[in-house]
């Protein structure tokens, strides 16, 4: 069959987060969520954020302090865009927009506030029935990630996260009211956002403060092990629960190359992209650990305990499609000194032929087409982008326009290479653009750096108007939309 583009059934989408965008943190009987305890102060510089905030880890000093203030001021995460309450302006723009499927993520702490309570909060599971039945109503599919970073905050107090074994049992009990409440609204289910998180951001994906860990690497593998276990247990309810629903694994992907055509750079990024990236999919859609990390665990000294049953059920529980988050891509050597650049909670290395976006994630759209071969000829499954944009600063003129060419560009160039790896075979589901509706974002916690099509007022300290504003971007992506990803202008 000749492939000449998208297919008439491409899922054109939008995504956003629980944490990044709900606010009502206390609302509708809510309990505390670990998102919920990330601080900001507004009044800092970009410097200051990034020097005091986003290159450095979570603390206990900062957990504690949390816990003792229920206010939102210093908690952007609390705040969010307030879609809690707006969901339905929100999603009538989407559909406007012409968005096929909408990804977000459902709160644990809204459908069990402590984790391990005897029954769900009603309420909780009310609103995502409401929330799912008007994506229905604005002819979007749904793609819901059940943890996307935050866990209720009780989890962590009184069983220590993810490193105990007996979360994998509240999770059990999570996705079966999941699946039993909402699987007939939900379309493509994903366990865990970015679960190589684990590593690169121990706070965000495994609920560990590094300062507390004597050992971290085996807290945190030794936490992964338990989420790649609660994965594939999704797998098999989803299996029996809700059948004929596609259930996913997702990593941030960090594409990698040779710094330069040496031996020893085109080694390292092989090595790079085992242990940042394939680890983590081979895991969940070979079913089991690949070879290549005993080495590494070797060489950090992990040992990871499992009961009997574990290597079982992770053969069993393989996933239906692997998706991945795709912002840039950086380059591999050991060259000691190479020029670094930052990265999607991480630092990388630079690549001199690539331009940068303002917070210094190098721009490359052939990286995407590049990275979508590799995904599917590794796997042989369908693939989904799970997020991809730009984070810019916007203006918002006087009569309430954003002119965003630079988003467009953006967008065009990743579209265009989408297209690209169709054609080479690649086959692509959906491609869900990350932050489609300004909300807070997660590594600086600020509102500033902007990836929507629908602009949002509010400041990093939560002021303004809240108002929604359609962006040149939200009509250049209606016509992509409109004509299936054929006029790009
Ligand atoms: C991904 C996360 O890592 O990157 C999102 O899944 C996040 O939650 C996105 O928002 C972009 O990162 P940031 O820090 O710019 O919001």
């Amino acid at each position: 069959m000749e492939r000449t583009g998208y297919n008439k059934d491409f899922l054109w989408g939008g995504a956003i987060a629980c944490s990044q965008a709900d606010g009502g943190f206390n609302e509708g009987g809510k309990g505390v969520s670990t998102q919920d305890t990330r601080y900001l102060n507004p009044k800092w510089t970009a410097k200051e954020i990034a020097d005091k905030h986003h290159n450095r880890p979570f603390t206990l000093e900062e957990f504690n302090a949390a816990l003792q203030d229920d206010s939102t001021e210093f908690y952007p995460l609390r705040r969010g865009i307030n879609f809690y309450n707006n969901y339905k302006e929100d999603l009538k723009l989407m559909g406007e927009m012409g968005l096929k499927i909408f990804r977000t993520s459902i709160s644990w702490s809204r459908i069990f506030p402590n984790g391990d309570d005897a029954v769900p909060n009603e309420e909780g599971i009310q609103f995502y029935i409401d929330l799912f039945s008007e994506c229905k109503k604005n002819n979007m599919k749904v793609f819901a990630t059940m943890i996307h970073y935050d866990i209720p905050v009780n989890l962590v107090l009184k069983y220590g996260g993810w490193k105990n074994r007996e979360l994998i049992t509240f999770f059990e009990k999570y996705v079966t009211v999941l699946y039993e409440r909402l699987g007939e609204l939900v379309d493509f289910w994903l366990p865990f956002n970015e679960i190589n998180a684990a590593k690169f951001s121990p706070w965000d994906g495994v609920c560990l403060i590094p300062g507390n860990e004597e050992h971290l690497d085996q807290a945190i593998f030794q936490s992964l092990h338990h989420q790649f276990l609660c994965s594939a247990k999704a797998v098999q309810l989803g299996r029996k629960m809700v059948p004929g629903k596609k259930i996913g694994a997702m990593i941030a992907r960090f594409t990698t190359y040779p710094a330069t055509c040496k031996p020893e750079d085109n080694m390292q990024a092989i090595l790079d992209d085992q242990y940042s990236n394939w680890f983590y999919l081979d895991v969940m859609a070979r079913g089991e650990y690949p070879k290549y990390i005993d080495r590494y665990f070797k060489q950090i000294n992990v040992n990871i305990m499992m009961e009997d049953g574990d290597l079982e059920l992770l053969k069993d529980g393989t996933v239906g499609f692997v998706s991945f988050s795709y912002y840039f891509s950086q380059v591999s050597t050991n060259v000691e000194g190479w020029e670094q650049t930052a990265g999607n909670l991480v630092i990388g290395k630079k690549n001199p032929y690539l331009e940068a976006s303002e917070w210094g994630w190098q721009i490359d759209s052939i990286g995407l087409r590049f990275t979508l071969n590799q995904v599917y000829d590794r796997y042989q499954l369908p693939v989904i982008i799970a997020e991809n944009g730009l984070g810019a600063y916007d203006t918002l003129t006087e009569n309430g326009e954003v002119h965003d060419s630079y988003r467009i560009e953006y967008m065009r160039k990743h579209v265009t290479e989408m297209k690209e790896a169709i054609i080479d075979g690649v086959e692509l589901l959906a491609f869900t653009a990350w932050g489609i509706i300004d909300i807070v974002s997660c590594g600086p916690l600020t509102m500033d750096k902007r990836y929507g099509t629908i602009y949002v007022d509010l400041d990093n300290g939560g002021n303004g108007s809240g108002k929604r504003y359609k962006k040149d971007s939200f009509y250049w992506y209606q016509k992509c939309i409109a004509s299936n990803g054929e006029d790009l202008e």
